[in-house]
């Protein structure tokens, strides 16, 4: 492992010691989402979008496979297209493959190695694409390399991941990819819809356990990285909707009176006390726009699937 790679594992377990510290010596418990995702999370999290009640992943799709060409109309060979949290860029490849020549494909994310298997993959698949990936958290004050800033710009943010921050956070984050992109660019957004919420209860409570794995797979990573005394059978899943807020919560809730280590620190856990794990936010189709009109986007065209489900949003900026 270089020096470099070395410091960034050492930094990454620091903050997580102390977001878990911060978080779970609070009156309300909670844990942030940004941590589901090491390797067992992440593969957990790809079951999840092949589950038959986890519709997001396939609404979206639905959407790109449908509607590819009118979102990337006037993009060319100037043109580069920017991914924020790209992972896998397997949504991406609907857009590569319509997009015809582009200058280059910048995917941005903080995992290299999921970075350099999409950077192979792509290559067999579009060997005249460029792809310049970015190994970077796209949630800290970004700037694109020069000789990207200084090209067309078309950015892509498809996942409703705008969905697991705050509305004010939404808005902050929103206001910094526009930064980022710059003058003239635009940014394609995915965001899921507010609906019955059966469905979305459904969503996330799946019979299968896995949204109960991923979620307790946090419990799982601080007793992997952080010396965690966590008994994962004292915990359970729990997924509300919230309508007043308009979000999904996810909670860990204690099956009973416990203290558990986890970095250096024991914490105590009632019966029935929860750790709130994630919020996943909907918005109506208006409601959105408005997030991004008050981030200095101007919304311009929306698409949804069929059933109404999930949206893509082009904003301009
Ligand atoms: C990544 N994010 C948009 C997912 C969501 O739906 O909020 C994470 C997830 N949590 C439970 N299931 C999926």
């Amino acid at each position: 492992m270089s020096n470099a790679l070395a410091f960034a594992v050492i930094a990454e377990r620091n903050a997580f010691a102390a977001d878990v510290i911060d978080g779970l010596s609070r009156p309300k418990k909670r844990l942030p989402c940004r941590y589901f995702y090491d390797a067992a999370g992440s593969s957990l999290f790809d079951e999840i979008t092949r589950l038959p009640d986890y519709y997001p992943t396939r609404a979206e799709t639905a959407i790109l496979e449908a509607h590819a060409a009118e979102i990337l109309d006037g993009v060319d060979e100037d043109t580069t297209l920017v991914e924020f949290g790209s992972g896998s860029s397997r949504k991406t490849e609907i857009l590569l493959e319509q997009a015809g020549r582009l200058a280059a494909y910048a995917p941005i994310d903080i995992c290299g190695q999921a970075l350099e298997e999409a950077r192979a993959r792509l290559a067999r698949r579009f060997p005249e694409l460029e792809v310049t990936p970015i190994v970077a958290d796209f949630t800290a004050p970004l700037a694109l390399p020069a000789e990207i800033a200084g090209r067309r710009v078309i950015g892509f943010f498809p996942g409703s991941t705008i969905g697991n921050f705050t509305p004010a956070e939404a808005r902050r984050l929103l206001a910094a990819l526009r930064l980022a992109l710059g003058a003239g660019s635009r940014l394609v957004i995915g965001v899921d819809l507010k609906k019955d919420p059966a469905r979305l209860l459904a969503a996330y409570n799946d019979p299968h356990g896995v949204t109960a794995a991923f979620n307790l797979n946090l419990l799982a990573r601080i007793n992997r990285e952080l010396d965690g005394g966590f008994d994962l059978d004292g915990f359970c899943h729990q997924a509300i909707y919230d309508a007043a807020e308009g979000r999904i919560e996810m909670r860990l809730v204690s099956r009973r009176p416990q203290e558990a280590r986890a970095a250096g620190r024991a914490f105590g856990f009632r019966r029935g006390e929860a750790i709130h794990t994630e919020s996943s936010y909907k918005y109506a189709l208006a409601e959105f726009r408005e997030t991004a009109r008050a981030a200095g986007w101007s919304p311009r065209r929306a698409w949804r699937d069929e059933a109404g489900l999930f949206s893509v949003h082009e904003l301009m900026a």
